[in-house]
């Protein structure tokens, strides 16, 4: 944001970009670093026990169960590295989250890629692709960048059709934004896989706990799971200030669900200031949601950007007329509301 103002000569910048947690960390989570900082020269807790004890307490799974790495993007690494070698290969959806394929890059794996189908995964597709080379599926639920989420009646016959050879890997970053009745029981399925594949879930404190930078994340899987994700992880892949900010954040129901309602109320007065602007907004069960801007969204966002304004275009995801955006405090939100009529005035878009 600093270069931002620096380049475009504005002040007061603001980033709706990223899906980070508008509403900052939580307070719990701030005093309890400042207390870790006098630890400094000692290594961290290499188990972290009380975190992960905490996490599965939160979760309601055992510590054997839970895998804590540096964001959630590092447990995305820790499953391709043990369980993807030259040659095998791995089920991504197009568009979502761009991680899981550079991760199999790396590992010499080859990446299967299902297009998105209205915006959803295409289970039947995923499921089709498989062949006995297939190590992993990876989808994120809901979807980055669309923020569609999977049926649980869907989800269930995906799983009965796939082999037990493969592990599905279900990324659940966004799932605290989700309303409960519609959430997939993860846990149940990890627990009692008879006649179903290996099912792993991914969460993380950069959304709903505001920890971004912090960067902690957790898997949840069966513990023969997990015991070989520890073979591939360095001894002290959580810092201390993390072990103990995420420890204090889980503890911080108040901000968490302020989080969680400030969400769901901005998204609701977002999408119909976005629609009387003349576009049209996606329904999303997340943090942010995509823009049908009509018109270029590259030309949007840079307009956006001179008036301080950060949003994504959508364009390198296959959506040329979409930006994404996330859902700010409600001052962000007036004054992405306000750039946004300006910018499609200026441009010409929006409007039939
Ligand atoms: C679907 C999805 N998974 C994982 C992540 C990464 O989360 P973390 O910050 O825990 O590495 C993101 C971040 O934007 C995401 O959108």
């Amino acid at each position: 944001m600093d270069e931002l103002e620096r380049e475009y000569g504005v002040t007061n910048a603001i980033k709706l970009a990223s899906n980070e947690n508008p509403w900052g960390p939580s307070p719990k989570a701030v005093a309890a670093i400042g207390n870790m900082l006098q630890n400094l020269h000692r290594y961290p807790d290499g188990s972290s026990y009380y975190l992960t004890e905490g996490v599965a307490r939160w979760i309601g799974s055992a510590p054997e169960e839970i895998v804590l790495g540096n964001g959630s993007n590092e447990v995305i690494e820790f499953l391709v590295k043990a369980f993807v070698g030259t040659g095998d290969a791995v089920i991504t959806s197009h568009p979502s989250f761009l991680m899981y394929q550079k991760f199999v890059q790396v590992r010499g794996g080859d990446n299967v890629v299902i297009p998105l189908r209205e915006m959803r995964h295409d289970l039947e597709a995923i499921a089709a692709a498989v062949t006995d080379r297939t190590r992993l599926i990876f989808i994120d639920n809901p979807n980055n960048p669309t923020g569609t989420l999977i049926a649980k009646e869907s989800f269930a016959r995906f799983l009965a059709s796939l082999p037990q050879s493969v592990i599905v890997v279900v990324d659940e970053a966004y799932v605290d934004f989700v309303e409960s009745e519609q959430r997939i029981d993860i846990l149940g399925y990890i627990r009692n896989p008879e006649g179903i594949p290996a099912v792993v879930s991914l969460r993380t404190f950069s959304k709903a706990f505001g920890l971004a930078g912090l960067r902690v994340g957790f898997g949840v899987m069966h513990r023969e799971v997990a015991a070989l994700l520890h073979r591939v992880r360095q001894p002290f892949n959580i810092n201390l200030p993390a072990q103990a900010g995420a420890l204090a954040a889980l503890d911080d129901v108040d901000h968490y669900h302020k989080t969680l309602h400030g969400t769901a109320e901005g998204r609701i007065r977002l999408s119909e200031a976005v629609t009387r602007l003349g576009c049209h907004p996606y329904p999303s069960h997340t943090n942010f949601f995509l823009i049908d801007v009509r018109g270029d969204a590259t030309r949007l966002y840079e307009a956006m950007l001179y008036k301080g304004v950060i949003v994504r275009s959508m364009k390198a995801y296959g959506y040329p007329e979409f930006i994404r955006i996330t859902v700010g405090t409600a001052e962000e939100n007036q004054r992405f509301v306000t750039a946004l009529g300006e910018c499609l005035r200026d441009l010409g878009y929006g409007r039939d």
